[in-house]
């Protein structure tokens, strides 16, 4: 139950976090942050002075246009250094730093039970003998490579291998259809796909070499280059051993079962054949700052995929700096992103940025509730996690089956939370803060895009007070502004379109193939401002709230609401597990609120039910706000990330049966047993 009171107040980091952390106070977070907008060359150069340069950069630091009256957008970082971003990550620790004994991931399959390691000396040798298969079957600088690969070690092995030849990996989530692989695929026009046989996500079996075959049938058809295609035997391997060879960890008891993959001889190759010949030695190439570096997939309004493009030099120290100033990094750390490697989070947080400071994390295969709900509190307890990085929808999962799950387990390695994806409501901050950190560990709440590469809004563990449901203040270099409807920038307590002014090192430079896209999509509605789509609110002491996507804003009669805001104040009652809540035409408010709900176990949906739910709202927001449609649901339409799909649900309110794409769905069963209790909206 959130208390009157509970979300004015302010959370302090606790004094034992402060002599160790980077940024101890508020007025040290603030000086910092002054530097680094006010003389950003200087700021960033200092920083860049931390890595590996081939060849320092002479020219200009920073070059942009942001505003498209004025011609091209453009942004470049350090144009004209050279370096290799896999070089920073591992060379740079395992020989300059001496970090080679240390284990770089502990690896925590779907069973447990199933489990190994890899330091950063046997990462770094997996890597190049990995590149060098690469380059043994023709991949050059420049190449595009994609990878469908669950989450273990060859997914990590596999981009900084592409990363140390100058390839550009585009990851596609493992949970994704054939169809969306191959449009995938088609968009950036990759030689070679790298898979694997099958893998378990909880008790589920996924076949993904099957998947994977199915898409490049789609994609031959389509006249596609892709002729290679490289395959892990995950499922039917013995013992972890990424290389072929034999491992000391233990058995793998899931892993045993070998499933019979589909082969086609022509293009198929297995990974461990391939790695068993391959040499352990191989030189980098050395990249402009500049140069591409991945190409990451996000989904767009118009329906069809966007491929964010990050390049090298920018992209390597932003990841690097804000994972070392946003979970207060410390050498012993063991740190655990519970994010899929196939989204930004698993790029920038779990492989990039740890990597970049030579940081132990872990790398889990499995889901929450496999195979009971205790199981990430298990495996904070195994490894000692110390920071702990996941998304409010996975809290709120979690929260659903009370405190005793948690309890059961110690978690006291902990020493900081994140979260990341979606506005958290204040319900589920408070339990995250109070149930899983004990009130010791500060919460960062983290919000940022694929396209801004890293964090953008965030509290800093030790100095920033914190407000639950609020991302805080800016990271260093990141200068936000909410705009009006009419593009003026609006100061104070204000309440708009959230944007940024001027670029920061990890900002996307283009979508692959589409820079007009990527003109108009981020720059041109305000020119001069990148804009995030995102709604901001900024309260009196100056804290930014996002206020959900401007898409999922509403106008009841002539009031701009958040949807977040309307499902915070449900998710408030202590029936509610989930909310979700879309406009709806209304012909007199001109739009109306439709709110979906699924309950926490004992609770029935009534009538009493709904006419409580409807006077909180009131209460909490006013009565503008106010429901007019509250629709039971037994569980939410999700996208495999685990992001509602809200597009989905106001066809539903409207009872519109075109529902368009519908693959990226996790559980597309639900959609029909909703569209059967709708609510009569014709009253
Ligand atoms: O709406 C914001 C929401 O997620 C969007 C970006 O989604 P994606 O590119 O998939 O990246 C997710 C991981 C960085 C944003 O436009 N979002 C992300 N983090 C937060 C958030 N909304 C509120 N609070 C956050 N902490």
């Amino acid at each position: 139950m959130v208390l009157p009171g509970d979300q004015a107040r302010l959370y302090r980091p606790r004094p034992e976090l402060l002599p160790a952390a980077h940024v101890p106070s508020l007025p040290h977070y603030q000086r910092l942050y002054q530097r680094s907008v006010e003389e950003p060359h200087e700021f960033w150069g200092d920083i860049a002075k931390e890595f590996y340069w081939k060849r320092q950069h002479t020219g200009p630091f920073l070059k942009y246009n942001f505003d498209v009256t004025k011609g091209k957008i453009f942004i470049e970082w350090m144009k004209g250094a050279t370096t290799n971003i896999c070089y920073n990550l591992l060379d740079r620790n395992v020989n300059d730093k001496k970090l080679g004994d240390k284990v770089a991931f502990y690896w925590e399959g779907n069973e447990p039970g199933d489990y190994t390691k890899i330091t950063y000396s046997e990462l770094l040798q997996k890597v190049c003998q990995f590149a060098n298969v690469l380059r043994s079957q023709g991949v050059k600088k420049g190449d595009r490579v994609s990878i469908y690969l669950p989450m273990i070690l060859e997914l990590v092995i596999a981009m900084l291998a592409c990363a140390r030849i100058g390839a550009l990996h585009s990851v596609v989530f493992a949970g994704f259809s054939a169809d969306s692989l191959c449009e995938r695929i088609l968009d950036c026009g990759c030689s070679l796909l790298i898979t694997a046989d099958a893998f378990y996500r909880g008790d589920k079996l996924v076949n993904l070499k099957q998947i994977a075959d199915e898409a490049i049938r789609k994609c031959k058809d389509k006249g596609c280059s892709l002729k290679k295609c490289i395959v892990v035997k995950h499922l039917g391997r013995e013992e972890i051993a990424v290389d072929g060879t034999s491992s000391k960890s233990p058995p793998l008891k899931r892993l045993c079962q070998d499933v019979q993959a589909p082969w086609n001889p022509a293009m198929d190759m297995w990974w461990h054949e391939l790695m068993g010949g391959a040499s352990k030695e191989c030189e980098p190439e050395w990249c402009d700052a500049e140069d591409e570096l991945f190409i990451l997939y996000t989904s767009g309004s118009t329906g069809k995929p966007k491929g964010v493009l990050h390049t090298v030099g920018g992209y390597m120290i932003f990841a690097a700096t804000s994972f070392k100033y946003v979970f207060d990094y410390q050498p012993e750390d063991v740190y655990w992103c519970t994010a899929d490697i196939g989204w930004i989070t698993g790029h920038s947080y779990l492989t990039y940025g740890p990597l970049a400071n030579g940081a132990t994390s872990v790398l889990f295969e499995g889901v929450p509730t496999y195979p009971d709900v205790g199981r990430m509190w298990s495996i904070i307890d195994k490894y000692k996690v110390t920071k702990f990085y996941t998304a409010p929808t996975a809290i709120r999962l979690l929260m659903k089956y009370g405190e005793e799950p948690v309890k059961k387990y110690s978690r006291k390695s902990l020493k900081v939370l994140g979260t990341v994806g979606e506005p958290i409501n204040p319900e589920a901050w408070l339990w995250y803060y109070r149930v899983v950190g004990e009130e010791r560990c500060p919460i960062v709440d983290t919000f940022w895009q694929t396209e801004t590469g890293g964090h953008m809004l965030t509290p800093l563990p030790a100095a920033t007070p914190m407000k639950p449901g609020s991302a805080t203040f800016p990271f260093f270099g990141v200068v936000p502004a909410i705009l009006s409807e009419s593009g003026e920038e609006l100061e104070g307590e204000a309440e708009g379109y959230l944007v940024f002014k001027q670029p920061w090192p990890g900002i996307m430079r283009t979508l692959y193939g589409k820079h007009q896209q990527f003109e108009t999509v981020y720059f041109k509605k305000f020119p001069g401002y990148y804009v995030t789509g995102d709604g901001c609110r900024r309260d009196k002491d100056g804290y930014y709230w996002i206020t959900g996507r401007i898409d999922d804003m509403l106008n009841v009669s002539g009031h701009l609401l958040s949807t977040a805001e309307v499902e915070s104040a449900l998710l408030e009652h202590e029936a509610v597990a989930e909310a979700a809540v879309v406009s709806h035409p209304h012909p007199l408010k001109g739009e109306c609120l439709y709110c979906f709900v699924t309950l926490r176990e004992g609770h029935e949906f009534t009538k009493n039910l709904t006419d409580e739910l409807k006077k909180q709202v009131r209460e909490k927001i006013g009565p503008i706000a106010t429901p007019d449609y509250i629709q039971y649901a037994p569980s939410l339409p999700k996208t495999r990330s685990g992001k509602i799909t809200r597009r989905i649900l106001r066809k539903i309110a409207k009872n519109d049966q075109d529902l368009g794409d519908i693959s990226t769905l996790a559980d597309p069963g639900i959609i029909k047993q909703l569209f059967n209790s709708r609510c009569d909206t014709k009253q």
